[in-house]
């Protein structure tokens, strides 16, 4: 039976001694493992039934654990941390040869991350080493928001789950490769390009096409179909009509602030992004768990602090919805 427990030491043992931990991060609970021990990785590939061609974040206690990471540590590395950290940004940069090559898929750059979550911090503190750490889902299944969801989804693959409540921000974190000149966003987030680009002049707020990503594979943050929930999702373009025989198979995610009325099926999971983001996993989950076939989504407005939404909505269709 996997606990969810909340001592930060207990689970600091457990990476330490090579097992795997979920814990929680402002963005979504991550799979963590002491990111310097292979054998200890191998791990967290089987439990999420993942393939290996997919590097994994790192997280770090801070940029000084960075940089004893980093290959190279740039103005560009120095400036989005000082600004972003601890925080939902994720940065590619040359790796050093201590971090085994099953963490990157081969590759010779990793992804740094320090998280915000006090519980994460403390987890990598305790631990003394980096934690390995995607999010605590099956492959292409939908992040988990709560320790509960975590447990919902790798009972018996996971030794320990920590506590740390809903997360915050909700989505997972914005990627962005500064190994390559110009740097080059690899997954959109909700630090958006243009703050980024008013950090550091060399981050083009233009927004670059997600299949020009270079490299042996593309991030797993690509693949068309990914954090899809069981149901069948479609995103609806016009608003929903209030409207009383509501097909019985299906849900509905609306981008309000309130429910029109009391049908557990039609969850209002916010009018702004950073409430929509917080919100909308464990509204997918809640639609699957009622037993949906179908969810369909209000489609959310356009705009730049709407985008890294749209693109989780549009790889839960399987592209079929552009984003
Ligand atoms: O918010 C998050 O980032 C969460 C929490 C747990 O921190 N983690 C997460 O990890 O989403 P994961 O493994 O599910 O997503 C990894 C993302 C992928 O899009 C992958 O392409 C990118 O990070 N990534 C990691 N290392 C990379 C590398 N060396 N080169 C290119 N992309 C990399
Ligand atoms: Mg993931």
């Amino acid at each position: 039976m996997t606990q969810i427990s909340s001592d930060i030491d207990r689970a600091a043992e457990i990476i330490e001694a090579g097992g795997l931990v979920g814990f929680p991060t402002e963005t979504v609970y991550g799979l963590g493992a002491n990111a310097l021990d292979a054998e200890a990785v191998e791990r967290i590939f089987e439990a999420k039934r993942r393939p290996k061609d997919n590097p994994i974040i790192v997280h770090v206690s801070g940029i000084e654990m960075a940089r004893e990471l980093a290959e190279s540590w740039g103005e560009t590395a120095t400036a989005l941390s000082d600004q972003f950290w601890p925080g939902p940004l994720t940065l590619v940069v040359p790796k050093v040869d201590r971090i085994p090559d099953l963490v990157t898929a081969g590759l010779e750059t990793v992804g740094l991350r320090a998280p915000s979550h006090p519980v994460a911090q403390k987890l990598v503190e305790r631990a003394g080493v980096p934690v390995a750490a995607p999010s605590a889902n099956r492959f292409q299944g939908v992040s988990p928001t709560r320790a509960r969801h975590v447990v919902s989804e790798l009972e018996g693959d996971v030794d320990l789950v920590l506590e740390g409540g809903a997360t915050n921000v909700g989505i997972e974190s914005t990627v962005l490769s500064i190994a390559h000149s110009p740097p080059r966003l690899l997954r959109p987030g909700m630090i958006s390009l243009q703050q980024l680009h008013e950090h550091a002049s060399q981050v083009s707020a233009i927004e670059v096409a997600e299949h020009s990503v270079e490299g042996a594979k593309p991030s797993p943050g690509m693949s068309p179909r990914h954090y899809a929930p069981s149901a069948k999702l479609e995103v609806i373009d016009a608003p929903l009509s209030q409207n009383n025989d509501l097909p019985s198979d299906t849900g509905y995610l609306l981008c309000r602030e309130a429910s029109p009325n009391d049908d557990e099926r039609m969850l209002a999971i916010g009018a702004n992004p950073e409430e929509y983001a917080r919100n909308m996993y464990a509204g997918l989950r809640q639609l699957d768990s009622l037993g949906c076939q179908i969810i369909a989504v209000e489609s959310p407005p356009t705009g730049t602090q709407w985008g890294a939404i749209r693109d989780r909505l549009s790889r839960a269709t399987g592209g079929e919805w552009p984003g």
